[in-house]
């Protein structure tokens, strides 16, 4: 009789959790977002040397109406199940579109397992494949990934999205304007995130405008620091020209940088997509997991604690970097190349209204 009870009990306790596995509609019927009544011309941005065109993953201009509406959705809590999480809330503009936790908070409080990822020239992806396993390989299929993600954003059945976004009110305009009629449709959803995380561009860095004019904008130390850069063989992994083309075969795409033993999290065949360098000063904590706060610690890892992991890439095992080193190779030199780092960040794209919250402050 227990029994039947107990099961009882457990079994309408199902049915009550079935029935909440809805997602929460939230109350955004007033909203008025904050965009211009000219849309904004994401398809072309400020460089060095004059305006620049902007492209999506297919090589075709980047259509501003599309972008408009990957700016909003970027910014709606309304992406995740219970209305907590926006694909902001784990990147921040200011942050190079990244997270200032070692791991992020997904939806329901639960931690991510890797540290989020920077976001800015995704064109140089092409080919190589998104997050630190470059397990997506395509823009449209990876924007989903997280709004279906258990930890991140809890959106697992993906049907429900598209009509609870289309009670709200602030996107029939938007989608028209792009696609011709207000229908909100996953493949849309896919498209105009991609089209605005492409838009994303970091051209304008003291480093960016430094090699237009051989570097004159430099200090010293700065210079210092990017001869050490490209000397010690980081830029040969670390690919820093302002060239926005997948600049084919010849440039690494992925390492093992030693930074254990043996990995825990074992990446994509124990190694992980060298990252981007644009906006690296304001995107700490730094590596898959986060482990380091500093560029500092970073540089010493380099200097002085590359473990003889079996994986190890070729270029960490030179005379120039001994393999398991025993004192900090790069000695004093170490802030000079943190400075040079510092060279790389991108105001453009870390400021600018075009990337920021449209919604209104509560
Ligand atoms: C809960 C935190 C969280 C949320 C929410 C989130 N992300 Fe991320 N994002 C991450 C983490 C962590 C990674 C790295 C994951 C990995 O490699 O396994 C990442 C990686 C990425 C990358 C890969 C960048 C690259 O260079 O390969 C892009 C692009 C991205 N996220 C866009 C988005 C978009 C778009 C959304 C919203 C639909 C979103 N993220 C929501 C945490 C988050
Ligand atoms: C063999 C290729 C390779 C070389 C050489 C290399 N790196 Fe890296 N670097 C990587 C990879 C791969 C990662 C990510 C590793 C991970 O998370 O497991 C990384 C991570 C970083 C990060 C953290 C970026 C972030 O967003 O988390 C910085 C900063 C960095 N490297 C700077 C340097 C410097 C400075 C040098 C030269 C002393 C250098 N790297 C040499 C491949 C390389």
């Amino acid at each position: 009789m227990k029994k039947i009870i107990f099961s009882g009990l457990i079994l309408s306790g199902l049915l009550i959790y079935g029935c909440r596995k809805m997602p929460d509609q939230p109350d955004n019927s007033k909203i008025k977002l904050n965009l211009p009544s000219t849309v904004i011309d994401y398809s072309h941005i400020p460089s060095p040397t004059g305006t620049m065109e902007v492209y999506y993953e297919d090589g075709t201009l980047i259509d501003n109406n599309k972008a408009t509406i990957g700016r909003v959705l970027f910014y709606d809590k309304a992406l995740s199940f219970n209305n907590s999480t926006a694909c902001a809330s784990c990147h921040f503009q200011e942050n190079g579109f990244s997270d200032t936790k070692a791991t992020s908070v997904g939806f329901d409080g639960i931690a991510t397992k890797r540290n989020s990822m920077p976001i800015g020239n995704l064109y140089n992806n092409v080919g190589t494949g998104y997050f630190w396993d470059t397990r997506s390989d395509n823009i449209e299929d990876m924007v989903f990934r997280p709004i279906q993600d258990h930890i991140e954003m809890g959106f697992e059945n993906i049907a429900l999205i598209t009509e609870k976004l289309s009670n709200l009110p602030y996107y029939k305009e938007l989608f028209k304007k792009a696609y011709g009629d207000e229908n909100i449709t996953t493949d849309r959803m896919r498209e105009s995130l991609g089209q605005f995380l492409f838009s994303i561009v970091n051209i304008n860095s003291k480093f960016d405008k430094g090699q237009k004019s051989n570097f004159t904008n430099f200090t010293s130390e700065e210079r210092d620091g990017m001869d050490l850069f490209v000397e010690n063989g980081c830029s040969s992994c670390h690919f820093i020209n302002s060239e926005f083309s997948p600049d084919g075969a010849s440039r690494e795409k992925m390492a093992n940088i030693g930074l254990d033993e043996r990995d825990i999290d074992i990446g994509n065949n124990h190694q992980y997509r060298i990252p981007d360098m644009r906006n690296v000063a304001l995107s700490g904590p730094y590596m898959h997991d986060g482990r380091f706060t500093s560029l500092n610690q970073v540089i010493t890892h380099y200097g002085a604690n590359v473990k003889a992991n079996p994986y190890l890439s070729e270029e960490l095992k030179s005379d120039k970097k001994p393999k398991v080193p025993t004192s900090n190779y790069f000695g004093e030199s170490q802030s000079s190349i943190v400075f040079f780092l510092n060279t790389l960040t991108d105001e453009f794209t870390t400021t600018n209204v075009r990337y920021s919250n449209p919604f209104p402050a509560k």
